[in-house]
């Protein structure tokens, strides 16, 4: 039991510092600079494309594509410009992220 405990502890621990690095790599590739986790600003909040995204199948292979290509006609009629300097592992990793915060 004592053991079981400890593991859980240790399993939260490393998995709180991931989520700040990948929010610290959607701010270092600008991503916050149009996107909120909680509200619009200029793209949708990211609770709404997890919403959108949870339990499909091919969303974080959707989500990577509009990343790296951008989107347009989703939300409204401002679109995403192609994001450039993201790789796809980058874009994957910030897809993951985004549909934790649903
Ligand atoms: C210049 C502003 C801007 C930047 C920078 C930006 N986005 Fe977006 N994003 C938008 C807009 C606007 C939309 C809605 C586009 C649409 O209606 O299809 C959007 C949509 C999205 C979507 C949802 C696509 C869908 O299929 O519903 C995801 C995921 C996303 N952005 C992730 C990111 C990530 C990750 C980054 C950083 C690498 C980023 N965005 C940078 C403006 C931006």
């Amino acid at each position: 039991m004592k053991r079981l405990i400890l593991i859980s502890a240790i399993t939260l621990m490393a998995a709180a510092p991931a989520a700040r690095a990948d929010q610290a790599l959607a701010t270092s590739k600008a991503c916050m600079a149009c996107h909120a986790t909680d509200k619009k600003l200029v793209g949708p909040a990211y609770k709404e494309v997890a919403a959108k995204y949870a339990g499909k199948k091919d969303g974080v292979a959707t989500m990577v594509g509009k990343i790296m290509k951008g989107s347009s006609g989703d939300w409204g009629p401002v679109p995403m410009p192609a994001n450039v300097n993201v790789s796809n592992d980058e874009a994957t990793k910030l897809a993951k992220w985004i549909l934790t915060l649903k």
